[in-house]
């Protein structure tokens, strides 16, 4: 008899970027499956092992676990070339060490949805414009959507992509041309690629949904890694500055064919400080001094597009707003260690929305972006934490900023994070 396994969504609780390779990678021995299930190349998740810095932008997090499971699920949208240079790199390097399957049914990001992507943000101009990472994630799901897209079982097969794609590519082009003015896309320098990438990735194409309940029923430790971040989707997120995917746990379930009921917590993701990326309000964003000092400190620069992440304080507003989406069971505090040194410690606990107190976050980017901070303070430390291995070795005013957290979210921190490194972390039974 099989006993039922264990199935734990972890999501971004902010903006993105908020360290959930790391955690991933922390637990990751304890882990049997490590799964995608929406966004694509547009995530850029940083493991650190011995000082070595990898990232996975499609890849499962997981990938660097002898024989464990790695799935990139239905919902994620499928970069053929991205997928072979992150394989092609970790073979090279004698990490390839995870077993990996992708989901026929993902959706595959074509050159024309990166051109689309590109030509759209022009279009859009100053003050439309998203800040998109330009990966063609937004005109792939578009596709999805409108039933145009090619899924990875659709370039397997050479007669069944010409015939797909000849006809996607002609609406395309009627597009890009058009509307946008952009030069037409021949059919032979997408065919030919496309037909490549189809061989390439034909030995990992295997039925994901089937594969993952079978490993459920096997009494299996199935973590669905969150892309992105709860502000940033697409119905819930700050819209129309989001990604175009449901970052938030629900989305794990959809994008994966795994059941509902066979959830077991919900692990949220919280950066001790707030990063954005890309346009879009942010009220706790601070242009001076320290914004830079946390951007400095931090490394806030963007893992795929490189660009200067926005800084501030924690939003409790914002993060109650997440907890409430997810249905939080547990929280990964990061980077605690980046907020080393400062005086105080300041936290946003409501808005002012042109005069009015409120402490309630609803999404709306016109509204949000008329909401000023209202900050209480808190003592800071100055210690060095980053060697910190159990929690009652923080600084007093450390270990109270969790308190404050826990308090105020009515959720535990089970995991904190003191250095980027797989073992700066404070695991707190986790
Ligand atoms: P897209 O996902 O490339 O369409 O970009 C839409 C918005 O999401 C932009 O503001 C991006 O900066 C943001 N975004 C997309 N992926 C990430 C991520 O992994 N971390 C943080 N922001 C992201």
């Amino acid at each position: 008899m099989s006993s039922k396994g264990r199935v734990e969504v972890l999501v971004g609780a902010q903006w993105g970027d908020e360290g959930k390779g790391k955690v991933v990678d922390t637990i990751g021995p304890r882990v049997d499956v490590f799964v995608r299930y929406q966004g694509g190349a547009n995530a850029g998740h940083t493991v650190i092992v011995d000082g070595e810095k990898i990232i996975f932008k499609l890849l499962p997090s997981g990938m660097l676990y002898p024989g464990k499971l790695c799935v990139i699920g239905n919902g994620v949208v499928f970069d053929p070339e991205q997928f072979l240079k992150e394989v092609g790199e970790l073979h090279s390097r004698g990490l390839d060490r995870a077993r990996l399957v992708v989901s026929p049914h993902a959706h595959v990001v074509m050159p024309y949805h990166k051109v689309l992507d590109k030509a759209q943000e022009e279009f859009r101009g100053k003050g439309h414009m998203i800040g998109t990472t330009g990966r063609g994630i937004g005109p792939c799901y578009v596709d999805k959507y409108a039933r145009s897209g090619l899924r990875v079982e659709d370039i397997l097969d050479d007669e069944r992509l010409r015939v797909r794609l000849s006809y996607a590519l002609e609406e395309k082009n009627t597009i890009i041309k058009k509307l946008y003015g952009g030069t037409p896309m021949p059919l032979s320098e997408i065919y030919e690629p496309a037909r490549a990438w189809g061989k390439a990735i034909a030995p990992y194409v295997e039925d994901a949904s089937a594969l993952l309940c079978e490993s459920y029923k096997n009494g299996k430790r199935i973590v669905l890694e969150g892309a992105q971040g709860t502000l940033l989707d697409v119905d819930y997120g700050t819209y129309p500055y989001v990604t175009s995917s449901s970052t938030t746990a629900a989305g794990g379930f959809i994008g994966t064919g795994l059941p509902i009921s066979a959830l077991d917590r919900v692990i949220a993701v919280v950066k001790a400080y707030t990063t954005r990326v890309g346009e879009g309000p942010m009220p706790t964003e601070d242009k001076g001094d320290l914004g830079e000092r946390l951007r400095d400190r931090g490394g806030e620069f963007g893992a795929v597009t490189g660009r200067a992440r926005r800084c501030g304080w924690l939003d409790m507003v914002a993060l109650k707003y997440s907890m409430r989406l997810n249905g939080v069971s547990v929280i990964a505090l990061t980077k605690l260690d980046v907020l080393s040194g400062e005086d105080e410690i300041k936290v946003c606990t409501s808005y002012d929305l042109e005069g009015v107190k409120t402490d309630r976050f609803n999404g709306d980017s016109e509204t949000l972006a008329k909401c000023r901070p209202v900050f209480e303070s808190m003592p800071g430390w100055k210690e060095n934490i980053s060697d910190c291995s159990a929690f009652d070795a923080l600084p007093e005013a450390a270990r109270n900023y969790v308190a404050y957290i826990e308090k105020h979210t009515g959720v535990p921190v089970g995991l904190i994070g003191v250095g980027p490194d797989r073992h700066q972390t404070i695991d707190r039974g986790f």
